[in-house]
């Protein structure tokens, strides 16, 4: 498909004006990448059928091109949930039997993080095409490990970092890296929830099953549940990976309520060769200011979670009169003393914000199980295009890769209060998109 064909088609998918080379995976997107899988089907197995894997369903029931045959998932009634959406469906307590059943093509991997190596390793040695489920691995070397089994089995493998797949994040992308915002310096995320992120639990004995998410043993908290997402904001729009990162974690709040071993408050500051820093903050006991992710440049800043465009020098609204009106209104001079101001708010009140494209669709964070029009049901086509056609994206599984690499760098630089470079051995062939 050429240059044009390919804008043409992401146009009509809601990626208009997008720069190829920034997002080469988008091709499985495009109507021309439907047409080739028209008619056929993909067979596929889920392997952990709970909240996001009931989620995926709820997205591949409405897909024409996808025959679910089978289910995996060691919790009966999560198993049994998901059986009703595919009565003919084969059932597994065992994935390891999921794996050997011939006419399944491609996995979805939905189960707790430190399965997700494993259960990807093995589905890869199965000839699976896979899609597994954020953070990529529980550990560092696991990450590589899955990486190389990819390359080495020639196999499809894609990670859920759905952003890579939402239209608002794609535009903003592209209007940063035609130089909307001027230069980059500085990227800041955040995620901010106010609730105890426990299951109900219907006996102790399943606590830590259904509880995974809170325990170290299964699970590295909001570096690998919240942040991974996040962190490949940095990367993308810089076009560099982060050199260093240091951070701080402890558990603030909740262990008062339970024996959790997660932290609920965590601190982030990456450092890119450029010297801009990329920031990542979670607090699970106060929602104020929501979710952001914002990339700040010289000339502005685009909110990529709201789609909003914020010039730093934005056209004066109406006279001089009008301005102080609306400075009053607003609140701005309320701190002002008679002779003169003696505090006034920076830019951002009198710099009201434009939409970066028509029918943004926001969502809060607050879903632990996943949000509408965030780009999951797009990553999920091209999962089921490439388990048709047998072909992996370009670039799409190195961004994930990364984004789960400095999640996992941050939380081990809060464990151990060291400021930490990304080892050598753990660096893969990376061309920065731009
Ligand atoms: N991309 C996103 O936005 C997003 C959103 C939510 C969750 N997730 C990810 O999805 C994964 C699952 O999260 P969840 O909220 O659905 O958790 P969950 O606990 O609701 O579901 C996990 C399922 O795996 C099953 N399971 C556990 N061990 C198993 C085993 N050995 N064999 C078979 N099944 C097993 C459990 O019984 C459960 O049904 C996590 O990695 C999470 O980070 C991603």
């Amino acid at each position: 498909m050429n240059r044009k064909e390919f804008l043409s088609d992401c146009g009509k998918i809601g990626f208009a004006g997008v720069t190829l080379s920034l997002f080469p995976w988008l091709q499985s997107c495009s109507d021309k990448a439907k047409q080739e899988v028209k008619g056929e089907k993909a067979r596929i197995g889920i392997i952990g059928t709970g909240s996001r894997g009931c989620f995926h369903i709820k997205h591949l029931v409405q897909m024409p091109n996808v025959e679910v045959v089978a289910l995996c998932d060691n919790y009966r009634p999560h198993l049994e949930d998901a059986a009703q959406y595919y009565p003919k469906a084969k059932l597994y307590d065992d994935y390891r039997h999921l794996l050997e059943q011939r006419d399944v093509e491609g996995v979805i991997i939905a189960t707790p993080l430190y399965l997700h190596a494993p259960m990807t390793l093995d589905a890869l040695s199965a000839g699976k095409r896979v899609f597994c489920e954020k953070s990529m691995g529980y550990t560092l070397d696991e990450c590589l490990e899955v990486y190389n089994k990819r390359k080495e089995t020639n196999g499809v493998l894609f990670i859920g970092q759905q952003r890579l797949f939402d239209p608002k994040y794609i535009k903003a992308m592209s209007m940063i890296h035609e130089g909307k915002i001027g230069d980059v310096v500085g990227v800041r995320n955040y995620w901010y929830r106010n609730n105890n992120w426990r299951r109900d639990v219907p006996s102790p004995e399943l606590e830590r099953h259904i509880n995974w998410r809170l325990y170290s043993e299964y699970s590295r908290g909001l570096m690998t549940e919240l942040a991974c997402h996040q962190l490949q904001n940095g990367s993308w729009a810089l076009g560099m990976l982060p050199e260093q990162v240091m951070g701080s974690g402890h558990l603030v709040h909740w262990l008062k309520e339970d024996k959790r071993d997660v932290y609920d408050c965590v601190s982030a500051i990456f450092t890119y060769p450029n010297g801009v820093n990329m920031t990542f903050e979670s607090i699970i006991s106060n929602k104020h200011f929501g979710m952001g992710e914002q990339i700040l440049g010289t000339n502005g800043t685009i909110d990529l979670v709201t789609g909003m465009y914020y010039s730093d020098e934005p056209a004066p609204k109406g006279s001089g009169m009008h301005q102080l009106i609306a400075q009053i209104e607003s609140g701005v001079m309320s701190n002002s003393v008679f002779a003169g101001t003696s505090w006034a708010a920076e830019s951002s009140p009198l710099a009201p914000g434009v939409p970066i494209m028509t029918n943004v669709k926001v969502v809060t964070g607050e879903s632990t199980v996943g949000a509408e029009a965030d780009g999951s049901r797009e990553l999920l086509e091209a999962f089921i295009h490439a388990t048709i056609t047998g072909r992996q994206p370009e670039k799409v599984l190195e961004e994930s890769y990364y984004a789960t690499q400095f999640a996992l760098l941050a939380d081990k630089a809060m464990h151990e209060n060291q400021i930490l470079r990304l080892d050598e051995k753990y660096k893969i062939p990376y061309t920065p998109l731009k």
